[in-house]
């Protein structure tokens, strides 16, 4: 495997609690998943920091949640400009963490602007809603309103697939809301979330409001989802890690933004030239380590034959390595031991009567795009989420079909379908159990203001600044007795 060039000498980074760079017990290294350098030395806390950083988000929860909304929304404002700014930097930073390739990392830090954006937006339209009382017997001549208060100290626990704008779906409404955060990155890709935190300084974020504590899950995270003083924990990972979550909460709000495999219909009549590249880049852009990767297409058997030449076509084109070469579209999978589960799951399918379009091999320690067409349901390709750049075609003969193949699924996030049929889509619309329908679109669609959640094992809650901000606020009712 070649070596990433990496010219930033290896640095030490600490925990961020209560405004300062607090030492830990104990450091462990921090490799680049595509070169296996080392790039940092990462802080790692054990439950006495994690309880200080706590404390640290406690002591400052009343500072925020008495801030006027015009100061939270200033913040946000000005976190957003900083990272305008410093884009190459920070960009750089994800691709070295993740290996996700340089071009893809860009676009990663524009979401995360204009997600900062979305939140100090969101931070001036916090508001309740007056109650008709007198709609009630009982309520004539009373007059009442609700509010929508800061719910206090929230615990985020957030995944490596997008270091810096999952930590902005967290960080991003918490503080438009008047919350204070602690927040456990993941291992892997701790840099962008300390990072983000230099900035929310720089912008005047007061001290305590936003703490990063690096450090091993079963300490770290445990530590923050069983404290009482903490009133909500979001998540966004894997099943069982959000089951374990749920299991320790107790009575603390949470919400859970976990996996799937994500489905798309293409119908009978669609022109399959117009939608292989959206269909590459939803499979394999960051390596399908995405929640809403195409994972499963489930195309008519009138373009089937087509579609999987083509789509096979332009997978076999993906530049495969480096991820700092502007050119790369793959680069390597988070760990060496996902990258073998995959090759396992693969080996899985040739042993079915499954077979392979594209791909399905390593390329100097990188998965290559791989596309499997006629995968049965129980095969891992299709039923667990891959979060892989592999993806599986099977053939339909309606949409009726393709639907309930679909839900036939123990995870519901996203799903997509392309067709030119208004009430083939709008039986799609319908019938798709899942958090979000997207016609003539692949799954993997997302902006950031949009709700974005799912139904079964894909999870609990939704995010998306509006609705992240009703997740952490509390609804607070207010009766005036004028009799
Ligand atoms: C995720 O993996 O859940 C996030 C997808 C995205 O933000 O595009």
């Amino acid at each position: 495997m070649n070596k990433v060039k990496n010219e930033t000498a290896v640095q030490t980074k600490q925990l961020f609690i209560g405004g300062e760079k607090v030492e830990a017990p104990r450091y462990a290294p921090l490799y680049s998943p595509y070169s296996g350098e080392q790039i940092a030395d990462i802080a790692m806390a054990d439950q006495e920091l994690t309880t200080k950083a706590i404390d640290a988000a406690y002591e400052a929860r009343d500072i925020m949640k008495n801030m006027p909304a015009f100061e939270r929304a200033e913040i946000l404002e000005k976190v957003s400009v900083l990272l305008k700014e410093r884009l190459e930097e920070a960009a750089q930073i994800i691709s070295m963490e993740s290996a996700k390739p340089i071009t893809f990392s860009k676009a990663e830090v524009s979401r995360t602007i204009e997600t900062y954006k979305f939140a100090a937006e969101e931070a001036k339209r916090i508001h309740g809603e007056t109650i008709p009382f007198d709609a009630a017997t009982g309520g004539v001549g009373r007059i009442g309103y609700t509010v929508r208060e800061a719910i206090g100290v929230i615990g985020a626990i957030t995944p490596f697939n997008f270091p810096l704008n999952l930590v902005a779906h967290k960080v991003g409404p918490a503080i438009a809301a008047g919350n204070t955060i602690v927040l456990k990155p993941a291992s892997q890709t701790p840099l962008s979330a300390l990072y983000i935190a230099e900035l929310f300084e720089e912008a005047g974020l007061p001290a305590g409001a936003l703490n990063v504590v690096t450090g091993p899950g079963g300490v770290v995270g445990d530590t923050i989802v069983e404290d009482d003083r903490v009133s909500m924990v979001t998540f966004t990972g894997s099943v069982p890690v959000g089951i374990g979550i749920r299991s320790k909460a107790g009575l603390k709000k949470t919400t859970l933004e976990l996996g799937s495999n994500a489905a798309l219909i293409i119908d009978k009549g669609v022109d399959i030239d117009a939608i292989i590249d959206r269909c590459i880049m939803g499979a394999f852009s960051n390596q399908g380590q995405v929640c809403i990767s195409l994972q499963r297409i489930y195309a008519h058997e009138e373009v089937y034959e087509a579609f999987v030449e083509k789509f096979a076509e332009a997978a076999k084109q993906l530049k495969v390595g480096d991820p700092f070469d502007p050119e790369t579209y793959i680069s390597a999978m988070i760990t060496k031991r996902e990258t073998e589960r995959i090759a396992e799951w693969v080996e899985e399918t040739k042993n079915s009567e499954a077979e392979i379009a594209a791909g399905g091999n390593l390329t100097n320690g990188v998965f290559e795009p791989t596309i499997i067409t006629n995968a049965h349901h129980e095969l891992n390709v299709s039923c667990s989420e891959a979060f892989a750049p592999i993806v599986v075609v099977n053939k339909i003969s309606s949409v009726e079909e393709a639907v309930a193949e679909v839900n036939h699924s123990k995870f519901g996030l996203q799903a997509g379908i392309y067709t030119e049929n208004i009430t083939h889509a709008l039986y799609a619309a319908k019938h798709l159990h899942v958090g979000g329908v997207i016609i003539n679109d692949v799954p993997t669609y997302r902006v950031d203001h949009m709700p974005y959640g799912g139904v079964k094992e894909s999870g609990t809650g939704r995010e998306g600044l509006k609705y992240a901000v009703e997740e952490m606020t509390e609804l607070k009712l207010i009766v005036w007795n004028q009799n």
